[in-house]
């Protein structure tokens, strides 16, 4: 192990407590994209208060009114957690976020400056010395405020290290309870983060009164192993969101710094978090349903396919053992269960065992001759569904799937709740219904009233629409998963109004439904299955 990342404390030392610093709601809200209402903020902040996160920073109270009232609510809703206002080294900023902080159960003002000589000189314009002054009075206001008061050095790891403790030094000496120092421009290496904090826990006095903390940001997609790397030289809070959304490239993401501590041996003896981690794809799910911005799917921990497998030999691994390919349990994490995603890279113990699933259970030939049609349809499939499965256990397929069912009017109502839908629904050629429906949503509404047309029992197990380009004016497309009568099949349409879209995707599952009965019904008629 190179010197550089030693660890600190001894292996038999009890495990150190971790502060899990959430700034989900400052940094990461200023991101692009992520912008959140009052209210959506107070849900966010809801979530990370039940997710066990120790301190909340709620926002920027100076910044403007409305995030002013955003943290004074923030701050009286949060149970459990500390929850932090941040402030420039400013008078203003910090009565700013006395004010906000006022109704919290447990207040922090976490007030900044930054210490680099890049940042003095072109961004403030002010000397080392003007620099020290700014961080005494602002610690020392802030004191005369609250017990709990952060000062972070902004630009720490661009900072000359002799200044950075003496930085470090005034804040303490002011009152300061945690000193923060941030890769703000997430430039470090583990091994700088290493060394900074080396420095300041060598140069400065009276460090073990306060609380080291690391703020990362992620720009060389560094922001993890520098967290981990500052943990293992004496940080004992750190600063991260959810998603890892945050300025530019993002913040080190809480969820997997949680869950390298909680599963890395190196870091689970020695050090431990009060992150309740089966609440994480929850929250996650949440923070993307406000923001609209879902985090890319193979994201670790909470992306779409953070555990999928595809590749045959990976699938194999996992049915026999699934520590083969997992290191974490999607339980662990709140993820839904381990999916083995059929494609061309699956091989015949996973579509073996996909079909057991689905009740069929395959004899030898049934499976070879199954497994024969699934390589084929794999090749110009990039999944292949359910649906398909069945397609092909009936001796079928569901590409070209016979249009039965047409939309023919769609009238919805919404703007006041509950949403309204009317839609006429040709069958065949010679068989029109029409009904109604109400919801939660025109969407919903909409799904309501084609429920009602449907000759089955119908359950929407999910549903997604995104917009393909931008502008008002981009095409939607909706995909949409359906149980019907207990099978599921997927459906998927595009149009420019969404609410066509999802209506259109929903009756080509039901032509799919109606499809597969088809191909049983000839199958049966038959006799014969599986190319007997
Ligand atoms: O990145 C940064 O330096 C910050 C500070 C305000 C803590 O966000
Ligand atoms: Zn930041």
């Amino acid at each position: 192990m190179p010197a550089d990342l030693r660890p600190t404390s001894t292996p038999d030392a009890p495990p150190s407590r971790v502060i899990v610093f959430d700034t989900t709601l400052r940094d990461g809200e200023q991101s692009p994209g992520s912008t959140m209402t009052g209210p959506e903020k107070l849900q966010v902040a809801r979530a990370l208060d039940q997710l066990g996160v120790d301190v909340i920073e709620a926002g920027f109270p100076v910044s403007s009114p409305h995030e002013l009232e955003s943290v004074q609510e923030v701050a009286r809703v949060v149970e459990s957690a500390t929850v932090a206002a941040l402030a420039r080294a400013l008078p203003a900023d910090v009565e700013r976020a006395a004010e906000a902080l006022a109704d919290a159960r447990r207040p922090r003002i976490h007030t900044f400056l930054a210490t680099s000589d890049l940042h003095l000189e072109r961004k403030l314009g002010i000397d080392r010395d003007q620099a020290l002054h700014r961080i005494a009075q602002s610690v020392e206001a802030a004191r005369r405020h609250v017990d709990d008061v952060e000062f972070s050095a902004e630009d720490a790891t661009r900072t000359d290290p002799s200044f950075l403790v003496q930085a470090v030094r005034t804040a303490v000496e002011a009152g300061a309870t945690t000193i923060n120092l941030p890769d703000t421009v997430g430039y470090a290496h583990p091994h700088d983060v290493a060394r900074m904090f080396d420095a300041v826990r060598d140069g400065v006095p009276d460090v073990d009164r306060v609380v080291l903390s690391f703020h990362g940001h992620d720009d060389l997609g560094l922001a993890t192993a520098n967290s981990l790397a500052a943990l293992e030289h004496g940080a004992r809070q750190v600063e991260c969101t959810l998603n890892g959304i945050g300025e530019r490239a993002g913040n080190a993401a809480l969820e997997e710094v949680v869950m390298a501590l909680r599963v890395l041996p190196r870091f689970r003896e020695r050090f431990v978090t009060h992150v309740r981690t089966e609440r994480l794809c929850p929250a996650s799910q949440l923070l993307a349903r406000i923001t609209g911005v879902r985090p890319q799917p193979n994201k670790a921990i909470v992306g779409a396919n953070a555990f999928a497998h595809e590749a045959g030999i990976h699938q194999h691994g996992m049915l026999a053992d699934r520590r083969t390919y997992e290191i974490m349990t999607p339980a662990a994490v709140g993820a839904r269960d381990t999916t083995l995603v059929l494609g061309k890279h699956s091989g015949r113990h996973a579509l073996v065992r996909r079909y057991e699933e689905l009740g069929f259970t395959l004899t030898p030939e049934e499976t070879n001759r199954a497994y024969e049609l699934f390589v084929m349809l794999a090749d110009r499939k990039k999944v292949i569904h359910d649906e398909d499965l069945l397609a092909i256990y009936y001796g079928g397929t569901m590409e070209r799937v016979p249009r039965t069912f047409r939309l023919e009017h769609l009238d919805v109502r919404c703007g006041r709740s509950p949403s309204w839908a009317r839609v006429r629904v040709a069958r065949g050629d010679d068989e029109t219904a029409e009904a109604e429906g109400t919801g939660d949503g025109p969407i919903d509404a909409t799904f309501a009233a084609l429920a009602e047309l449907a000759p089955w029992e119908v359950r929407l197990d999910d549903f997604a629409i995104r917009a393909a380009g931008g502008g008002s004016d981009a095409v939607g497309e909706a995909h949409l998963q359906l149980r019907i009568e207990g099978r599921p099949f997927t459906g998927r349409s595009a149009s420019t109004d969404i609410v066509d879209a999802a209506a259109r995707a929903y009756l080509h599952a039901l032509d799919k439904a109606s499809h597969a009965d088809r191909l049983e019904a000839r199958a049966f008629e038959r006799l014969q299955l599986w190319g007997v």
